[in-house]
């Protein structure tokens, strides 16, 4: 397993032990992805469904068993206050909408909101490489149509929110700093890499984030999180 699996592993895992120790009766998971959030749920005993906008993506939670249905955050298909705690981990920015995913969100909770985004300690010289390395594959996703934007920080993410919300918040930073090779970078981001003409901008930005891992060394993301108690 590289760096940045292990990482992605660890990250879920204190993100799932932030929300058992809410003692959720139960979970809505919006962009659940593969399901790990669900999974970890499930082996906990708490009763969790994911909602999952890309029905490619829902084929390796459903062959697993998980609760999954295919749906757009912006449009939950719950009634309002159906689960005790919603949660969007690492979805906000792939939403052109956020406000709209959040506002459902609140509908639905019936006690609060667990919301995750990646996170990087820029004041780490280590971190603040990786911050630039994230933003050049997200401005490159970007070139091929997908929505994949700054992260949101946890103001941004409270400023979404009716006031008496953000009222009610606690947030939680983890940053791990393992080493992140730019190998292990390329070989994840390999997609983006492939087609970039010699004398793309993009190549030429590479480059030089790819010194600067030589020089200074590159670590992996952290995530922020962020729990609203429904006022
Ligand atoms: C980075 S993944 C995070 C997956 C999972 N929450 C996790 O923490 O591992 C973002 C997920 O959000 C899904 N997604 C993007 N836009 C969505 C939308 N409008 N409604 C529901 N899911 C969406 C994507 O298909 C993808 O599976």
């Amino acid at each position: 397993v590289g760096a940045a699996a292990a990482n992605a592993q660890h990250l879920r895992e204190r993100f799932v032990q932030r929300l058992l120790a809410l003692q959720p009766r139960s979970v809505l998971d919006v962009g659940c992805g593969a399901g790990a959030v669900l999974g970890l749920c499930r082996a906990a005993g708490v009763p969790a469904l994911g909602i999952e906008a890309d029905p490619a993506v829902l084929r390796a939670p459903r062959a697993a068993g998980l609760r999954v249905v295919q749906a757009r955050a912006q449009a939950l298909p719950c009634a309002d206050r159906a689960f005790d705690w919603v949660v969007l981990r690492h979805v906000a920015h792939h939403l052109r909408d956020v406000g709209e995913a959040l506002e459902e969100a609140a509908r639905v909770c019936a006690r609060g909101l667990l919301l995750a985004e990646p996170w990087y300690d820029e004041t780490i010289p280590s971190q603040e490489l990786a911050a630039r390395a994230d933003r050049w594959a997200k401005a490159q996703d970007r070139r091929h149509g997908r929505v994949h934007d700054e992260n949101l920080g946890p103001r941004e993410l409270l400023a979404l929110l009716p006031a008496a919300w953000r009222e009610r918040a606690e947030v939680e930073r983890y940053v791990c700093l393992r080493a992140q090779s730019w190998q292990e970078f390329r070989a994840e981001n390999a997609d983006l890499f492939e087609g970039l003409a010699e004398d793309d901008e993009a190549l030429a930005q590479a480059r030089a984030l790819e010194a600067d891992c030589r020089g200074r060394g590159m670590t992996v993301n952290g995530t922020v999180i962020v729990t609203v108690w429904r006022p």
